[in-house]
């Protein structure tokens, strides 16, 4: 039996982060068993969740680690992946991260042509390049990433500016990649930007590998239908079989998902700390406001992209409902979680569950406000672990010069 939250938060304090490992290793399997192409490696954006315990999971599931900074990658590299195991996907990185990255044997995606020629003449044998297929999606415009809008990869018409870098420097584009966006449900927009990346591979002479990147959503909605994985693996499979075929050398299939994997599994324990309801008043009909211990700090979703997460009362889950706003303990207006949400009615002291945030939610936590970020657990089966410990106001304290 795993263990009941409400002992959890007994034990780690509140609020509390779980991450359950079981529906990450589902998540993994499901993702990794949709796709029939061969050769295939999925890799984890390792961006959506950094907990060592939940990236060892995944990696022991076969997959690689997409990592987008220095940090990600020491955090890769410290969890036991092997270097040649990860892509770094760079966006504006620095001569000395590049540097350190190429001595650290890691595999960089060029996100620009400057950084493909900086690469070549710091040595560098081999490269992947990001393109943008001008093709975007994603459940938020801050999560789209490819288009005319975006700050990402190398405009797809310019792939011939990349094969000329090849042919003047020696250097070998290996990979040819596409990330298009985040919380993605529709599997057709996907297969679009697939056929884009297809076409620009076609002009790359010595690739081993073409990446579809992440993006695969989740339902946070009762109402939402989950994207069609069966059909996104077919089509992805089908054109890779293709061009394969016709490319005349077997190229790997890469996907690098990363809250597809991570997002369910994950529980943010909050504590509610005061219930109050104000009247109606000429402007407005009196709302109910049930604060919590947590804020945006914590799980900046809602605030930053309007995302929307369940909610469970816990504590009464069969009081009769009522309408409430959700909000946190951050001095700030947009510090809400829910707005005209019904939930069983919530009271002092009852433990609400935001559900669905085990991806980019302590991934995007800060100390805003000088609030500590919460402790991290880990439930494997019936065992229970502590991944992080609560950070504490001393920790953030002593950073300061006095
Ligand atoms: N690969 C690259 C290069 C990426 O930039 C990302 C995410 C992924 C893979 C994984 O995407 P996913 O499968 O998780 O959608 N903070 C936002 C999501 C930002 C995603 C940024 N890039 C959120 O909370 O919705």
């Amino acid at each position: 039996m795993p263990p009941a939250p409400a002992d959890l938060v007994a034990r780690y304090g509140s609020p509390l982060y779980v991450y359950d490992l079981a529906v990450v290793r589902a998540r993994a399997r499901a993702l990794a068993g949709c796709i029939s192409y061969q050769p295939f490696q999925p890799l984890y954006a390792i961006k959506a969740n950094p907990c060592p315990a939940v990236v060892r999971a995944i990696v022991a599931e076969g997959y690689g680690i997409d990592a987008v900074s220095p940090g990600e990658v020491a955090l890769a590299l410290r969890c036991g992946v092997a270097a040649d195991r990860i892509l770094f996907t760079e966006n504006n990185m620095t001569d000395a991260e590049q540097a350190q990255a190429l001595a650290q044997g890691v595999l960089v995606n060029c996100g620009s042509l400057d950084r493909l020629e900086r690469l070549a003449k710091a040595g560098a044998r081999t490269a992947s390049v990001r393109f943008n297929p001008d093709v975007g999606a994603g459940a938020h415009e801050k999560i789209c990433t490819a288009g005319p809008m975006t700050k990402f990869g190398v405009h797809y018409s310019q792939v011939d500016q990349v094969a000329a870098i090849e042919r003047a420097t020696g250097i070998q584009v290996i990979g040819c990649h596409m990330h298009i966006g985040s919380g993605i449900l529709d599997a057709g927009v996907y297969a679009r930007a697939m056929a884009v990346i297809l076409q620009v591979a076609a002009r790359l002479p010595n690739l081993r590998f073409i990446d579809f990147g992440g993006g695969i959503g989740i339902p946070y909605r009762a109402e939402q239908q989950p994207m069609d994985l069966s059909a996104l693996g077919a089509k992805a499979s089908e054109l890779m079989a293709a061009f394969a075929a016709s490319y005349g050398r077997p190229l790997e299939l890469r996907l690098e998902p990363g809250r597809f994997l991570v997002a369910e599994a994950g529980t943010l324990l909050t504590t509610v700390t005061s219930v109050k309801t104000n009247p109606d008043t000429a402007a407005a009909k009196g709302r109910t406001y049930v604060g919590c211990d947590t804020g945006f700090n914590h799980l900046v979703r809602v605030a930053m992209y309007e995302a929307f997460h369940r909610i469970d009362n816990l504590t009464r889950p069969d009081a009769p409902a009522a309408e409430v706003d959700v909000v946190g303990n951050i001095c700030e207006s947009g510090d809400v979680f829910a707005r005209a949400r019904s939930l069983p009615a919530p009271q002092l002291g009852d433990l609400l569950a935001l559900r669905d945030a085990g991806a980019y939610g302590t991934a995007m936590a800060s100390t805003y406000n000088t609030r500590p970020l919460p402790a991290e657990v880990v439930i494997d089966g019936d065992q229970v672990r502590l991944a992080r410990r609560r950070q504490t106001v001393d920790e953030l304290l002593e950073a300061w010069e006095w």
